[in-house]
């Protein structure tokens, strides 16, 4: 993993890019990184704010032997490599919302971005895309993100190095990467329900169709989020919007 990086100055999209690449036989773990990004994609449709120099903005293009619909696993991999690599310095205490954000102080500094191509259940590619707000200061925020978005900089006050950010990010997702190869999802089902956030609380659960309160008791095999329905029973959740209320 990332002997072959692919590095933009600017750039519309890592993931756009990524794509391009992989579709023209890029080996696994090519990463392609942009010091910025001029139409940065977040998940469900949303823009991806990604200002020159302030933040990382990477994908990395993987091609698992894994059934399709494992892929969801990959996403909360991921978020345990970025919620490992942040704990690493004294001052992060970082905390993962399902499915995938990175918080600190209970606001986001980073998400991240599954796509993938696949045929019925075989994988032709899966490009992981990490977003991670670094150097932003409060000033850099709208005053409508300074509620729920933070960066490096701002949690810790300090002047944080991209390069070596960069460097653990990749040496981690390789080694826990090829940990999940060997052994399977189990150990880091664990680890993302260390650092998951609202387990055992209630949240709140708005879907396409409903919304409703109940608690958060963990995650399954498959990524899903494990709750109580609306009507009192066991439910996994594969694709939802939680909140809640600090009290
Ligand atoms: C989210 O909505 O939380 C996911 C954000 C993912 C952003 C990253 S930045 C690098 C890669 N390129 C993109 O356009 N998006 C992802």
């Amino acid at each position: 993993l990332g002997k072959n990086i692919i590095h933009k100055e600017s750039t519309s999209s890592t993931q756009t890019i990524a794509h391009e690449h992989a579709r023209n036989q890029a080996p696994n773990g090519t990463v392609i990184i942009a010091d910025e990004q001029t139409d940065g994609r977040g998940r469900i449709n949303r823009n991806w704010d990604s200002t020159k120099e302030k933040g990382i903005w990477m994908s990395i293009i993987l091609r698992p032997e894994i059934p399709a619909h494992h892929a969801p696993q990959l996403t909360l991999l991921t978020a345990t490599v970025l919620a490992d690599v942040l704990s690493s310095y004294p001052l992060l205490q970082p905390q993962i919302k399902w499915p995938n954000d990175i918080l600190l102080n209970g606001k986001k500094c980073a998400g991240i971005l599954t796509e993938m191509q696949a045929e019925q259940d075989q994988i032709w590619y899966v490009i992981i895309g990490i977003g991670l707000n670094v150097k932003h200061t409060r000033e850099d925020l709208s005053e409508e993100l300074r509620h729920r978005a933070t960066s490096l900089g701002m949690e810790t006050e300090k002047d944080w190095s991209i390069q070596e950010l960069i460097q653990k990010i990749l040496a981690t997702f390789e080694k826990t990467y090829e940990l999940y190869l060997e052994r399977g999802f189990g150990e880091i089902k664990e680890k993302w329900e260390h650092y998951g956030f609202k387990i055992g609380k209630e949240v709140n659960i708005k879907t396409m169709k409903e919304e409703w309160k109940a608690p958060f008791l963990g995650i399954a095999e498959d990524g899903a989020m494990l709750t109580i329905s609306k009507d009192g029973h066991n439910q996994r959740i594969y694709s939802a919007e939680i909140s809640w209320f600090d009290n």
